[in-house]
């Protein structure tokens, strides 16, 4: 039996850091085991210019611990009124990894992002041009979708008819839950590739519903049946350099979680490595744990995989239920299997 794993260190391809007191307090759960990070935007108000994601990488930096080794990889929220000249000199001087596409009324702070998506055409020509990718939060919000359906839809009216019209756009598409979006990604290989959460590999819509409600399970996209949990797992372990870690660890205090409308996110960052060791050990693809956490991800962005090591060693690990905020407890997300690997 393997007792200790060494990979290449991770990167996280969909990071929530928050800012102030929230983002002093999750910062080293993902610095402490993670290299890099895609930092999602969506602050209040969110993070639109060049100049604002200067700031917010210049204040993630102020909060990293001083023996903790990390890089922010920083993005822009895509609004109607992005100017593209303003995202193409952020990407030139290195500033930002990608764009983030919020279709308006999605997701958490989601309101300024795009309604009319013929507005941010020239944004996403500019991106095809110079190779900076899009990442999409892909559900729809017309009312009348029912919520399960709303990523394949999303494929269906935005994602598609948008990589039409923009052939070179580079698209990661976020946090993926349906058999629907892993089928489309591997239907279209150039420039395409998807982001899957720890999250969404270990729970189906049940353990959100079934015997009473589970907010700490409610993210968004909400998970969905078994078979699409299945799909997601065989994506993730099948080692196709298309579908790479990004956890999505999206924190709230216990207060914002709890209550009738309570928000949307898992907390994953503290205890995500020894999860997606067992999950990938549960499908004997242990082998493959590498290239979904530390080698697909820089592949499809054009970075360096870490010359630095990770190692799991087979050891219950010792995660807190919560971790204390100066805003409040968070709590960390409930794998509900015990795990057995500690990095
Ligand atoms: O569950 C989620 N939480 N999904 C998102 O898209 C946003 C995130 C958040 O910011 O809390
Ligand atoms: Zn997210």
């Amino acid at each position: 039996m393997t007792k200790t794993l060494t990979i290449r260190r991770p990167d996280d391809w969909h990071l929530h850091l928050r800012d102030g007191d929230m983002l002093r307090a999750v910062l080293p759960h993902t610095s402490r085991d993670f290299a890099r990070a895609i930092i999602m935007p969506n602050l209040v108000p969110p993070v639109v210019t060049g100049d604002d994601a200067r700031a917010y990488r210049d204040r993630i930096m102020a909060a990293l611990p001083a023996d903790h080794d990390f890089t922010p990889l920083m993005t822009l929220y895509l609004t109607e009124n992005t100017d593209p000249d303003d995202v193409a000199a952020a990407h030139a001087d290195g500033l930002i990894a990608a764009v983030k596409l919020y279709p308006a009324g999605a997701t958490t702070n989601s309101a300024s992002g795009v309604t009319d998506f013929t507005r941010v055409a020239p944004v996403l020509e500019r991106m095809a041009q110079i190779g900076l990718p899009l990442c999409t939060h892909g559900e729809v919000t017309d009312p009348e979708i029912d919520i399960f359906d709303r990523e394949a839809v999303f494929i269906d009216r935005v994602l598609d008819p948008m990589r039409r019209n923009h052939p070179g756009l580079r698209v990661v598409m976020e946090h993926i839950t349906t058999s629907n979006a892993v089928d489309y990604v591997k239907a279209h290989d150039t420039g395409l590739a998807a982001t899957i959460t720890t999250h969404h590999l270990v729970i189906n819509r049940n353990h959100i519903l079934a015997g009473g409600i589970r907010p700490h399970y409610y993210c968004l996209p909400v998970a969905k049946r078994e078979t699409h949990r299945l799909a997601l797992r065989a994506a993730a372990t099948s080692g196709d350099p298309r579908f790479f870690l990004g956890t999505d660890s999206a924190p709230h205090t216990d207060a914002n979680k709890l209550l009738p409308c309570g928000c949307a996110g898992c907390f994953t960052a503290p205890n995500t490595l020894p999860i997606l060791a067992e999950v990938f050990e549960q499908e004997n693809a242990l082998d493959r744990l590498e290239g979904f956490t530390s080698l697909n991800g820089p592949a499809f962005y054009g970075l360096p995989a870490n010359d630095a090591t990770l190692t799991l060693v087979r050891e219950t690990p010792e995660i807190p239920a919560q971790i204390d905020t100066p805003e409040g407890p968070v709590t960390v997300f409930d794998p509900g299997m015990p795990l057995n690997w500690t990095v």
